[in-house]
């Protein structure tokens, strides 16, 4: 089975979840700076994460699935994770509300993987960080493994 996971990452915490979810598909996790679009549309399945940043993925994530062409991914089986924030770290009281409603990373990934012709694998996933910068929350590389065992079976 063909099956690549691309990530992008600024702090190293969505580098992380990315290459557990990699090695526990059996395969490798590349930085979204290095992908070659146009091998996409041959994958069995493609795994996209991101860090959740103003409720959304990173540009470099958002431009790379924005720009496949139109049914690129017919035939490709597609799942979406992020990392965001514990909401609990977050100090005001109204930033922990804007964070908490305005949505995350995974849900505009699964869109845009759908937009493009993907067939989705399993409901997309968020892995917590307990800081801006990180670390990530105790067993979330652990969730991460049962969530690739997820995209497996699925
Ligand atoms: C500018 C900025 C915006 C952020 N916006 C959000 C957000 O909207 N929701 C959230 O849960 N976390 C947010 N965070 C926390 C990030 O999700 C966290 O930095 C990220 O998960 C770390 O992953 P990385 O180490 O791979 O960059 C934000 C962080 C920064 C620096």
């Amino acid at each position: 089975m063909k099956t690549l996971v691309i990530y992008d990452s600024v702090f190293g915490n969505t580098e992380k979840v990315a290459q557990t979810i990699a090695a526990a598909l059996g395969t490798h996790a590349v930085p979204v700076s290095q992908v070659d679009a146009r091998q996409l549309g041959s994958l069995d399945l493609l795994v996209v994460g991101s860090p959740t940043r103003g409720f959304r993925p990173t540009e470099g994530i958002s431009k790379l699935l924005n720009g496949l062409p139109k049914n690129h991914l017919t035939g490709v089986r597609v799942a979406a994770f992020d990392t965001r924030i514990v909401l609990e770290t977050i100090d005001s009281k109204a930033l922990r509300f804007l964070v908490d409603k305005g949505g995350y990373a995974a849900n505009t990934i699964v869109k845009a993987l759908e937009k493009k012709g993907g067939q989705l694998a399993a409901s997309s996933e968020g892995f917590f960080v307990t800081g801006e910068q990180g670390p990530l929350k105790g067993g979330e590389l652990e969730r991460a493994v049962e969530w690739a065992g997820r995209l497996m079976a699925g």
